[in-house]
């Protein structure tokens, strides 16, 4: 059973995800506020972050190991996500999705075009994946 545990090296989470093939860096503006790894038997398997921007809550920083990639891990660290927004009050929980089957199966929409969905992607502007290898979507996710 791989075990989901909290973690505020944040630092130690964002290099994962690298790893894992995230685009290092963060984007102005965004704060880390909790995180999570996956742990399989002492092996990292999976992270996932809570962060802010402006006064948004975002998933960030989601990834699975490969070999445990469609087992439902990946949902399970977005739900973690959802419930600690909800506990700090959140009424939404957004996301720049470079999967976003996975956020639609957990309740989020996309993000209609417009100011909001502008801001969101303004996290990649200047990312060389971006139109390359990665389409992000915006998503989001009502908690109320
Ligand atoms: C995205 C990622 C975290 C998904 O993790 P996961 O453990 O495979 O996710 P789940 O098993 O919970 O998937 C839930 C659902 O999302 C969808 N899904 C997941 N990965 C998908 C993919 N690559 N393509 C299409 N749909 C996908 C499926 O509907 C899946 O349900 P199903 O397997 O029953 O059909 C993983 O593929 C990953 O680490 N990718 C590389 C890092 C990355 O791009 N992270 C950014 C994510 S926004």
């Amino acid at each position: 059973m791989v075990e989901l545990r909290p973690s505020s090296d944040f630092d130690a989470l964002r290099r994962l995800g690298v790893e894992a093939g995230l685009e290092p860096g963060v984007a102005p503006g965004v704060e880390a506020l909790a995180g999570w790894t996956a742990i399989d038997r002492d092996r990292t398997v999976g992270g996932v972050m809570l962060e802010r921007l402006d006064d948004r809550m975002l998933v960030g920083w989601l990834w699975v190991d490969r070999e445990l990639r469609r087992r439902g891990l990946g949902g399970r660290l977005v739900e973690t996500v959802v419930a600690e927004a909800r506990r700090r009050g959140a009424a939404a929980l957004w996301a720049v999705a470079r999967v976003p089957a996975v956020f639609l199966r957990h309740g989020f929409e996309p993000v209609a075009e417009g100011p909001e969905r502008d801001r969101l992607l303004g996290t990649c502007l200047a990312c060389p994946q971006r139109g390359a290898t990665c389409r992000p979507m915006p998503v989001v996710r009502r908690l109320a």
